[in-house]
């Protein structure tokens, strides 16, 4: 009976692939447009638009959870997860709260902080950032990840600087670039943040920044400007900031007129959590995407109320009692679907990965590169082993977490090797490594539940700890300190900034007595911002490790024992005296609420101790190598040009030393006659050369007329002045190795 039925089966199945084989070919059912990953783009958003009523349209353009907006399960269009960003995939948090899932599948390996990849000052390794933490981002199913943040660095004291790529504009835009363009290779948008003026932190839910157009064009907005035009960035975030009366994530003149208007962006702008504060301006001003902390909206409120923010009934209200037509809200609706079809509905996207053994590869080798080399005497470094039996390592920060903190930066790692390891493990049995703790700065290590498991407790006083690491000075071969800030409020830390330029837990005071007892002293300083350095003459080699990550102590060791030779340049200045820093030279109020007028202007970072003759602790562009190079003579091709034209200036490099090493050759260019100030010589361009010992190399910059011009407010334009220029060729801005001059015609 059984093979009965199988055979009739078979038979009847049989027959009716005949049938269908001799029948004319059936039509295929026709598939949505919206659908049809094959479909332009835009016939795609608009045909998904011309589907979707207006209560689907206004739940799109609002958060559902703390990190994501629903779709329209009605036609299939999916949710769009979000993340932090920009250093690590954050872990998952609640629904609807702050607090941890509880997850076991999301510890994400920690790239270096934003600093450190700008201390590279390598396109190349931004583009390898970028790659690596889209992958990430991509394995864990998310699709905007929030960041990198590109705010200028304008004081040391705010606290999140650390997150963005250092004082200088066109350093951040070369940066800026790759790292969002191979973010998006991973069908994951970039999310550029914090848009713009997010320059302090502790009032940053309050302060209105008033800056002239000048130091807008030329400071503040070039490195958004390259993510959204070069990098094709998918969403910017608006800042919680206002900027002459009104709140980045709303303001007409910044979102609506300059980054939708002048430069064309065709992608979302999403608000900062909580950032919106005003139904009608978000309809007008250009905010696409609510997001929020608390639900309704603002930094607190109801839970679960998501129908609360700005966005969302109260819009929905106005468009049904006629206040507002439907006009702004297709616009929004049109990016939002736009960056889901770049997305979460991407065919083509990769699988990505996470954790795997090119990641932390990456990690280190950004790290390796990003560490700079700042002061080095006696050629105290590299360290070498042959020498040694006993290694000293004090301070807190050889064995503090530090990927734990600081805000919303903060990861949950599936491993960090700390400074004290990454030195033990370089080291193995070849010498004694002892550490001392020598300060206690902050025992905590907690962010939102992430905990980093340490009990770093220790209720011995100063002078105790200093006399143990002093006596334990005396009797190693070399001593490593590794202090600085950490991430814990007014250190390096989102939503509070620092209160002074110095050292916390009073580290000097161990700096001082260690430099005092062994000259084979190396002071490494984890930290995303400049401190002061009283001590700066009595310490012989001097290295700025920046937050590394996953791989802190692997690249730190590395550089310490020679292994990478160290080719980092500073992203910023560091000044002696913090009234040495325009921001505070030009307004010595700190932090500011309210009114504020950055006073500094375009004289921002080195723009401002050259032009006032100061000195600096390390000038912007520094960084030691473990080699020598020379610099041949700088060279114009031509002696003149005009507005289409290039000069091409050129240098030879040499590496003079006996090991391989990297120069990062950089261009200055200064204006010699102009009706307008200008800064004693800006940056045009820069490149990372890698020489074996011996070798030489031509690098040659093109100049063309965007390296020559200023944004003349009166105009409202940029302008090339015709007249004298100089291009400056160095190691840093303050080691000019030779020059040319030319005119513009
Ligand atoms: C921060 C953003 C971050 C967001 C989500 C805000 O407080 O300013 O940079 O992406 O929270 O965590």
């Amino acid at each position: 009976m059984k093979m009965n039925n199988h055979l009739t089966k078979l038979c009847l199945a049989a027959a009716a692939a005949a049938a269908v084989a001799c029948a004319p070919a059936p039509k295929r059912a026709a598939v949505a447009v919206y659908l049809d990953p094959e479909a332009p783009i835009e016939e795609r958003v608009e045909d998904a638009l011309a589907r979707m009523t207006v209560p689907e349209k206004i739940a799109i353009i609002h958060a559902q959870s703390k990190f994501s907006s629903p779709g329209v399960p009605r036609l299939g269009i999916p949710e769009l997860w979000c993340t932090d960003g920009p250093h690590g995939i954050r872990p998952e948090v609640l629904w609807d709260e702050w607090e941890q899932a509880g997850w076991t599948n999301d510890s994400c390996v920690a790239y270096p902080a934003l600093t450190c990849l700008a201390a590279t000052w390598n396109p190349a390794m931004a583009a390898l950032y970028g790659k690596s933490i889209g992958e990430e981002a991509r394995y864990r199913e998310k699709d905007v990840l929030l960041g990198p943040g590109v705010n200028i660095y304008r004081t040391p004291l705010n606290g999140r600087n650390f997150e963005y790529m250092g004082e200088d504009p066109y350093l951040a835009s070369r940066m800026v670039v790759p790292y969002v363009q191979e973010v998006q290779k991973n069908g994951v948008a970039a999310c550029v943040k914090h848009f713009a003026l997010n320059n302090e932190e502790t009032h940053r839910h309050t302060i209105d920044v008033d800056v002239d157009d000048r130091a807008l064009y030329e400071i503040y907005l070039p490195a958004f400007k390259a993510a959204v035009e070069e990098g094709g960035t998918w969403t910017v975030m608006g800042s919680y900031n206002l900027y002459r009366g009104e709140y980045g994530c709303h303001n007409d003149r910044l979102l609506n007129r300059i980054l939708k208007g002048d430069w064309a962006f065709d992608g979302a702008v999403v608000s900062d959590w909580g950032g919106v504060h005003d139904t009608d301006q978000a309809i007008r001003n250009g905010l696409d995407l609510e997001f929020g902390t608390w639900t309704d909206g603002l930094t607190m409120g109801a839970t679960n109320a998501y129908d609360n923010y700005y966005m969302a009934k109260p819009y929905l209200r106005k468009i049904e009692n006629g206040e507002v037509g439907t006009e702004e809200l297709d616009d929004k609706v049109r990016r939002v679907l736009r960056l889901t079809f770049r997305t979460a509905m991407n065919q083509d996207k990769p699988f990505g990965a996470l954790c795997s053994e090119e990641h932390y590869a990456a990690a280190r080798r950004i790290g390796e590169e990003g560490i700079v080399l700042l002061r080095n005497e006696g050629g105290v470094l590299p360290f070498d082993l042959g020498g040694m039996k006993r290694i000293l390592v004090v301070g807190e920060n050889a064995v503090k977490m530090m990927t734990v903190g600081g805000g919303s930066s903060s990861l949950k790692v599936q491993r960090e090797t700390s400074p004290l390891d990454g030195i033990r493990a370089r080291v193995g049995d070849r010498a004694e490594v002892v550490w001392a703790r020598g300060y206690v700065g902050d025992v905590g290590g907690e962010y939102n539940g992430v905990k980093s498991g340490q009990d770093l407790r220790d209720d011995r006083s100063a002078g105790a700890l200093i006399a143990e690491a002093v006596e334990e000075a005396r009797k190693a071969d070399a001593v490593v300190f590794v202090g600085g800030l950490n991430k814990s409020d007014h250190q390096d830390c989102e939503g509070v900034d620092r209160f002074s330029l110095g050292l916390p837990y009073g580290q000097d005071a161990v700096i001082e007595a260690l430099a005092a007892v062994n000259p084979r002293l190396v002071v490494a300083l984890v930290s995303g911002n400049a401190v002061s350095m009283p001590w700066v003459d009595e310490v012989p080699a001097i290295v700025q490790a920046w937050y590394l990550g996953s791989e802190a102590g692997n690249a730190l060791a590395a550089v310490l024992f020679g292994d990478a030779n160290p080719s980092g340049k500073l992203p910023f200045t560091f000044p002696v005296r913090i009234e040495d820093n325009g921001a505070h030279a030009t307004d010595p109020v700190f932090p500011h609420d309210g009114k504020t007028c950055y006073k500094d202007g375009i004289f921002v970072g080195y723009r401002w101790t050259e032009k006032e003759g100061i000195e600096p602790l390390f000038p912007f562009g520094h960084g030691l190598s473990y080699t020598t190079f020379a610099y041949g003579p700088v060279e114009a091709d031509r002696a003149s040009t005009d507005e289409r034209g290039t000069v091409n200036v050129s240098v030879e490099v040499t590496n003079t030393g006996d090991r391989a090493g990297a120069e990062v050759v950089q261009l200055y260019i200064a204006d010699k006659e102009s009706s307008l100030p200008r800064p004693v010589k800006e940056l045009k361009g820069f490149e990372k050369v890698w020489l074996e010992a011996g070798q030489s190399k031509v690098v040659t910059f093109p100049v063309g007329v965007e390296a020559l011009r200023y944004y003349d407010d009166t105009k409202g334009e940029w302008v090339a002045e015709k007249g004298v220029f100089e291009a400056l060729v160095g190691a840093s801005s303050a080691d000019i190795k030779g020059s040319a001059v030319f005119e513009l015609k």
